[in-house]
């Protein structure tokens, strides 16, 4: 029986309590009629913890927090290679979940993660969070509507330098590391959004002795020559920026482009930068998106629906097979 969302707040919880799972409470903590109710970790300590700080209940296992009946709404904050483990395990319970980037580690894994949701129709999506944020819809609509006429080239990268640390979930193959999966994602995704699918793909990376990747050079070929060049890097910073070449001017997303920023727009020698006056590490988009999907009794979003997870996990399948990168 579906739930009634009527006159009550949206009681969230939270698998994995890592970096990501800390930004997403706090900014939990500022959408209106929704709540962090349960948070579960492996370890009790930091479950309490963590539950202390963000006024939750705490689990110390996720099968606890998955077989409480009053969670309505589960993100999933688990390394890579869990998602579809931790997806697969809400849905049986019929409960909602929004699951970080990259959805799976592969186009089987989301296919899987799919089927799953629709047979029990319970609303599913990818927490890739630059899709809801107001300066990338705003960018995405100038594009879309031909502001500067047509795309001709797109550039957009990701880099930061790590320290290499074979436990983390960063490097650590077992987990899904590599700088495709965790930060490459956000300039193909960049591709994506505004150009679809390229006819062809070059690509070129280097690895760590452990095989996973440390930095990736992508290039979509499109028709009529328009080209993205997109990279991924955990050997440098580099401005992590996305940058739209149009006919007849530029749109550039500032960095870091995947988070709260600015967009700049520049034609004929004139350059305007559009402010969102973010107050949150933008995370309470998503979560307030998901909110009214779940209270519309929506079982799949229409910004980040299946069919663009499916495509962007098939493109993230083909670079890897083109550098070698297999998990
Ligand atoms: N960090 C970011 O800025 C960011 C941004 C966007 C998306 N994401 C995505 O969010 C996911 C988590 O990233 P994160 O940076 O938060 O990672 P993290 O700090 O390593 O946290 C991951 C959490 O997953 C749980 N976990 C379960 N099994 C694990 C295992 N075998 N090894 C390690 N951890 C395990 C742990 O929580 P418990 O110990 O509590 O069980 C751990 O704290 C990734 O898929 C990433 O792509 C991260």
């Amino acid at each position: 029986m579906s739930k009634s969302f009527q006159n009550r707040k949206i009681r969230w919880g939270i698998i994995g309590l890592g970096k990501i799972a800390h930004k997403f409470a706090a900014d939990l903590l500022t959408v209106d009629n929704a709540q962090l109710y349960a948070v579960a970790s492996r370890s009790l300590e930091k479950a309490k913890a963590f539950a202390t700080k963000y006024n939750s209940k705490a689990y110390d296992s996720y099968e606890l927090l998955v077989n409480d009946a009053y969670v309505d709404a589960i993100y999933i904050a688990t390394p890579h290679s869990f998602h579809k483990e931790h997806t697969l395990l809400c849905l049986e319970k019929g409960i909602a979940v929004l699951c970080e980037k990259p959805f799976a580690m592969n186009s089987d894994e989301v296919k899987t993660m799919i089927a799953k949701a629709r047979k029990h129709n319970v609303l599913l999506m990818e927490a890739l969070c630059t899709s809801v944020l107001p300066h990338y819809q705003f960018a995405l609509n100038e594009l879309k509507n031909k502001t500067f006429g047509n795309i001709l080239k797109i550039e957009a990268d990701f880099g930061f330098k790590p320290k290499f640390d074979i436990n983390s979930r960063v490097f650590n193959k077992s987990l899904g590391g590599g700088s495709l999966l965790d930060i490459g994602i956000y300039p193909i995704f960049a591709a994506i959004s505004t150009l679809e699918e390229p006819n062809s793909i070059e690509a070129s990376a280097t690895f760590y002795e452990n095989g996973v990747d440390s930095s990736c050079s992508i290039i979509f070929n499109y028709n009529n020559d328009v080209k993205a060049i997109l990279e991924s890097t955990f050997l440098k910073t580099t401005p992590t920026e996305a940058v739209f070449y149009c006919e007849k001017g530029i749109i550039k997303i500032n960095s870091r482009f995947s988070g709260p920023t600015t967009v700049t727009k520049i034609s004929n020698n004139q350059e305007e930068t559009i402010d969102f006056y973010y107050k949150t590490k933008g995370y309470d988009y998503e979560i307030m998106h998901f909110n009214q999907l779940l209270r519309n009794g929506k079982t799949e979003s229409d910004i980040m629906s299946f069919d663009f997870s499916s495509k962007l996990m098939l493109t993230l399948d083909k670079v890897r097979e083109i550098i070698g990168l297999k998990y």
